[in-house]
């Protein structure tokens, strides 16, 4: 254990899989027998399927079945879910977090004749080719009554006067902002955004008997095999969920969606394997969205710049099929040292396919509100906003009312400021030029909540030298691979060359959702044990009778670089294990999280400086530069982890200035595509400058670490926004920030 792997910059073991195409993606799949589904989407947005027209679709070339209302079977009802709307009367699927078995939207499919959003599927045609199936589905005709649809909350009279269910309060917030000598009230709005994830949601399902086998492109094998014993009432253990390899989700694969449901059905109505692959159209409508959502805030504060008054108030929007909270003001009430707080949240149903997690769910909205609060205020006090930050930095969670885990907030703030230069920084809007450039320097926190949940992990020494790895987690581009192959070695000292990890399958040891920043410190834990229990029975296998080290005591024997030890004679596992003619040694444990819990409020911060330049004569507006520095306790793996920042970085920009998922007046998005929803890409690229401290966390976890994947997209719109102002004198507080938006008087 001399060579110490977590810590270090360490390529993905499963980088070159990848780069040779020999990493088996869902829709890579193709089974003996193998069908192809293509699902038909309703064409309207609000209304009743009346009746679809099958013939001229059943007699189209290679069509098998066509699966739809009127021959899908009765699934398992639930009555433990929240009415919401409609929703209230219809069979729904159990949906929980505590059972692992949440879906993505809890209307089952096919379930009543009701149409509540565009795209909401009205049939699957299963044909012998994916182009039958496609062609044949588009021979479907449906007969619908038409109403109304409830447009998205943008387009309704609702300004959010009326505050929403209180979440969370302290101290007296509207008393304190009355009596305060500075204050504003200010609302701001986020587009609805769409995952668009490299990778296509897709399903392949077949049924052996009554086991099922499904690949599905999920951030949570565990969850879909839960969700789907309970909504065909068959027991876990008969149901596979494999996701070997995941091109990203972003949220928009951590339930299971209607689709996979569908396929499975369609499945065992074939008798043969059935593969859907939703089309980039589908994706949009019918795999969540990160929901549009308005804030309003009201902040107050002294004239020295101490905050007195937050409140935020928020509203979603949410499907008439499913209750999806983002909870935009989830960090607000830790965020700064305020003694008089509130957050309240609110649902708006509107005719849109269900919304989801995405990317920080919740605070990367609600922090691009609170972050040009905080900018705003500044100018109010006529301070400089890190100035403002440093003022009210708190040195405990003023929510939990608990001491941090570990806060280095503040050298977050030294280290980006002093890299990005923010000294030489003229206050003065409009004053720092280059040529035709005003450029614009601008800044904001970044935040997010450690998380952590419980897991199971295998470990096998086995006689060929290799340790196996094994856990029902998955990687879903982050580098899960790596990071639990780097915990093995380190605690091994075998290397990684050595080391093979299995992820990816529902029939593993139960690991947690790749999701919420939590897989790290979820699943490196139980990593760990696996590894100790299987060096204990290594080591109970060496002193048996007849064994190399019969008549030692177990624990005055070393694991050390792959070899056991009793201090003279020295042998590393596989020949130990060969001598004792076995295989393996294994081990399996648990991990979950503790008392740390109830004495740690666990959060991780950080600090976005970002430059933009504004060019006044073309009406051009680019992000030039960024320089973040995050703390997450311990990078396991700084190369992918930083990686993983700047991604967020990137996804940051895609918010403050591009996406948009737009709808026409009949509630069909018009921009569901990757031509017409627009993403930052290469030529919009600044310098992404991305440090980490290194601080690990052992208050969370053995490793130090507290997740990454999240945190870096938080605060990043709120920079660019108040970057934007600095050179433009525009607040911008409509996300993206529009070309028509810089040129509007204002
Ligand atoms: Mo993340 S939105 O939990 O995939």
């Amino acid at each position: 254990m001399t060579d110490t792997v977590i810590g270090h910059r360490t390529t993905r073991i499963d980088g070159e899989l990848k780069l040779t195409g020999k990493a088996d993606y869902t829709a890579d799949h193709n089974l003996t027998g193998q069908a192809y589904g293509y699902p038909v989407p309703s064409t309207i947005a609000c209304g009743t399927l009346l009746g679809l027209d099958l013939d001229e679709a059943r007699q189209a070339p290679g069509v098998i079945e066509i699966v739809h209302r009127g021959n899908f079977p009765s699934l398992q009802p639930s009555d433990n879910n929240p009415a919401c709307g409609p929703s209230a009367r219809l069979y729904r699927s159990p949906s929980t977090m505590a059972e692992q078995n949440k879906v993505g939207e809890v209307r089952l499919p096919f379930e009543d004749d009701g149409i509540h959003y565009e795209g909401q599927y009205i049939a699957l045609v299963v044909a012998d080719t994916f182009e039958h199936a496609r062609a044949a589905a588009r021979l479907v005709k449906a007969h619908y009554e038409v109403n109304e649809a409830v447009p998205g909350l943008f387009s309704t009279d609702d300004e959010g006067e009326e505050d929403g269910d209180e979440a969370v309060s302290r101290g007296d917030p509207a008393g304190a902002y009355e009596s305060a000598p500075v204050k504003f009230d200010h609302t701001y709005t986020i587009a609805m955004e769409t995952h668009v994830a490299m990778e296509l949601h897709a399903s392949n399902a077949y049924w052996d008997g009554d086991r099922l086998t499904i690949y599905e492109s999920s951030q949570g094998v565990v969850f879909q095999r839960n969700a789907m014993a309970q909504i065909f009432g068959i027991p876990p253990e008969k149901i596979t969920v494999i996701a070997h390899y995941i091109g990203s989700g972003f949220g928009s694969k951590l339930f299971m969606w209607p689709h996979a449901v569908i396929t499975a059905v369609a499945a065992k109505m074939v008798g043969r394997p059935v593969k859907t692959v939703l089309s980039r159209q589908q994706n949009f409508c019918n795999a969540g969205s990160r929901p549009a959502s308005r804030q309003r805030i009201r902040m107050a504060a002294d004239r020295d710049g101490k905050l007195r008054s937050i409140r935020h108030d928020s509203q979603n929007e949410t499907s008439f099929v499913d209750a999806y909270v983002d909870s935009v003001g989830s960090g607000t009430p830790s965020a700064y040292a305020c003694d008089n707080v509130s957050v309240s949240q609110r649902l708006v149903e509107v005719n849109h396919g269900t919304p989801t997690a995405m990317r920080g769910p919740g605070e990367a909205s609600g922090s691009v509100a609170l972050e040009i609060a905080m900018d705003e205020m500044a100018i109010e006090l006529g301070m400089d906003p890190l100035e403002l930050r440093r003022k009210n930095f708190t040195d405990h969670d003023p929510s939990a009312n608990l001491p941090w885990s570990g806060n280095h907030l503040r050298e977050c703030w030294d280290d980006a400021s002093r890299r990005f230069g923010w000294d030489q920084r003229n206050p003065e809007v409009g004053s720092m030029r280059d040529g035709h450039e005003i450029i614009g320097w601008g800044m904001a926190d970044a935040t997010w909540e450690a998380m952590r949940s419980h897991c199971r992990a295998r470990v096998e020494l086995r006689a060929d030298g290799k340790i196996q790895v094994a856990c029902g987690t998955q990687d879903i581009g982050t580098g899960t691979y790596t990071i639990v192959a780097q915990t093995a070695s380190e605690l091994t000292g075998v290397p990684l060359s050595r080391i093979e990890v299995k992820l990816g399958d529902s029939t593993l040891p139960a690991g947690p959702l790749s999701g919420g920043s939590m897989a790290t410190a979820t699943v490196l834990p139980a990593v760990a044990a696996a590894v100790r229990d299987a060096i204990d029975q290594l080591k109970q296998l060496a002193i048996a009778d007849g064994a190399p080290f019969e008549g030692k005591q177990a624990d005055a024997l070393t694991f050390t670089d792959g070899a056991l030890s009793d201090g003279q004679k020295t042998q590393s596992f596989g020949e130990l294990l060969n001598a004792l003619q076995r295989g393996m040694a294994d081990g399996e444990a648990s991990a979950a999280p503790g008392d740390e819990q109830d004495k740690f409020s666990f959060r991780s911060f950080g600090a976005h400086f970002v430059e933009v330049r504004w060019d006044p004569g073309i009406s051009r507006l680019h992000v030039s530069r960024v320089v973040s520095t995050i703390d997450i306790g311990r990078a396991i793996n700084p190369l992918t982890a930083k990686n993983q920042v700047e991604g967020a970085i990137v996804m940051g920009m895609g918010m403050g200035m591009f996406e948009q998922t737009e709808y026409d007046d009949n509630g069909n998005i018009y921009n569901n595509n990757y031509a017409d929803y627009i993403v930052p890409v290469h030529a919009d690229m600044p310098e992404i400058d991305v440090e980490l401290l290194d601080n690990p966390d052992f208050n969370f976890n053995e490793f130090g670490a507290r997740g990454i994947g999240e945190i870096g997209i938080t605060g990043m719109a709120a920079a660019i926004s108040n970057a934007v102002y600095h050179a433009t004198g525009k607040r911008i507080r409509d996300m993206p920030i529009s070309i028509p938006d810089l040129l509007a008087s204002s």
